[in-house]
């Protein structure tokens, strides 16, 4: 591992966070780990997508990623390298039970708990994702996987089996991350796996994803496990470019789909409802009493805000504080926008911020990788944060995405997210300045 200070990195100048907050980092199973055939892994639905030709740029796949795998003692060495208390990671369902239904895989199993115990014995608390899109291609094949209904009560086996294992040493457990992604990415714009372009299944698909997380709770609750359990949601709030009624609605329209969608069931047992709002054809009695399961927690996953123009062409957001590598506009001020709306809209257990992060086109330059941009996003979204506490939002933890460089989906490894940077030809590690920058902040943090 390279990448090592010379002099002392400054923190971010920002006030103190609440003595107890966790300070994390995050990754996920399909996007580090590697090892696709390893020990009896079976294939997921992302191991066929990104073989599909078209699919990711460059033809990338996850098959090797940032091979973590078979790296995962250096590699958790490396997480407390940058002083973290947290890390948050996904396990890959087709690892411990590689069809999604049937047998158990003692190999993958034993990975998992390898990663949580190495984690406990660094003194890093272990926060785990059940699902974060790598649905095994098993399902898939046997019954259109999450357009069955079956698959959500495959789900909550898988998660019940999980909860059973590590329930009593990981600091929480989430069953789905960002479903809006699995339901609208791949099952009506089909830029993700499985890449469908149909809405009504996009619609049953999003429902039997919430129905999998209250059946899973409910699996995991039935059988003690200790855990803090929750979910995982991608939300923003949205702007409308301008006073127009048209993109009022628009704004509307979209914070209703992005984010409502998934809150109202949870929170308030029935969908949204409006004149472009199609419901899923799906629902059954009793759906709505599964799904609003007590959350322990709330993951929030926030990169920027949605702007909403009907215009043609639309009226260009202002991005005055710049955009990412991915071109996502940096709007800070969206984070504590976004936890505020909520707050004042649902009765919310504790939320942790289980993602933010920025993606730079970064390069080593003499052992060094300076990063400023990502730098500047961190410590203005980390204000924005502090902002929404004052206000009253109880927030527990914060989660830089991500730990290390990795397959960003579609994009392959073009976008690079890492606060430790990863020379894919040699899988070299280096902490980037930005990591070097959050570990001096945390430290400072703890001594206050
Ligand atoms: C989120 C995903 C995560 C990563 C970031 C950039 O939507 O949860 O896996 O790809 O975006």
């Amino acid at each position: 591992m390279q990448g090592h200070p010379v002099t002392a990195p400054e923190t971010f100048p920002l006030p103190p966070f609440p003595s107890d907050f966790r300070w994390g980092v995050a990754t996920s199973s399909y996007q580090i780990e590697g090892a696709a055939a390893q020990d009896g892994r079976a294939p997921s639905i992302w191991d066929t997508f990104s073989k599909t030709p078209g699919k990711v740029v460059n033809g990338d796949t996850g098959d090797v990623a940032c091979d973590h795998y078979n790296r995962l003692e250096s590699d958790l060495d490396m997480i407390q390298s940058l002083g973290v208390d947290s890390y948050r990671f996904s396990i890959a369902w087709s690892r411990v039970q590689p069809l999604g239904y049937g047998a158990w895989n003692e190999k993958g199993l034993d990975f998992y708990e390898r990663l949580v115990d190495g984690l406990l014995k660094r003194g890093i608390a272990p926060f785990a994702t059940l699902y974060h899109w790598d649905l095994p291609q098993g399902l898939q094949d046997l019954q259109q996987g999450w357009e069955a209904r079956d698959t959500a009560y495959r789900f909550a086996d898988y998660a019940q089996r999980m909860g059973k294992l590590l329930g009593d040493r990981v600091a929480s457990i989430a069953t789905h991350n960002e479903p809006w992604c699995t339901a609208t990415l791949g099952y009506d714009q089909g830029v993700f796996a499985p890449g469908k372009k149909d809405v009504p299944a996009m619609l049953r698909v999003s429902h039997h994803l919430l129905l999998s997380h209250g059946l899973a709770l409910q699996a995991m609750r039935a059988v003690g496990v200790k855990a803090p359990l929750g979910i995982v949601l991608n939300q923003s709030p949205t702007t409308a470019a301008t006073d127009s009624p048209a993109d009022q609605a628009r704004a509307q329209r979209e914070y209703d789909r992005f984010v409502r969608w998934y809150m109202d069931p949870i929170f308030n047992k029935a969908y949204p409802q409006g004149p472009e709002l199609a419901q899923p054809d799906n629902i059954q009695d009793g759906d709505f009493d599964i799904i609003a399961q007590p959350l322990d927690f709330l993951g929030i996953n926030y990169y920027t805000r949605i702007w909403a123009s009907t215009s043609t062409p639309p009226v260009p957001a202002p991005n005055k504080d710049g955009v990412s590598d991915m071109g996502w506009e940096n709007y800070a001020q969206g984070l504590s926008d976004l936890l505020q709306g909520i707050h004042r809209d649902y009765t919310l257990p504790p939320i942790y911020i289980t993602e933010n992060g920025f993606a730079e086109a970064d390069k080593v330059v003499d052992g060094r990788v300076n990063d400023p941009g990502r730098q500047a996003y961190m410590q203005t979204h980390l204000k924005a944060l502090l902002e929404a506490m004052d206000a009253g939002v109880d927030v527990r933890g914060f989660f830089y995405w991500s730990l290390m460089d990795n397959f960003e989906w579609a994009c392959g490894y073009d976008k690079r997210f890492g606060l430790v940077h990863v020379d894919y030809a040699t899988q070299q590690r280096t902490l980037k300045d930005s990591a070097l920058r959050y570990r001096a902040f945390i430290a400072r943090q703890r001594k206050r």
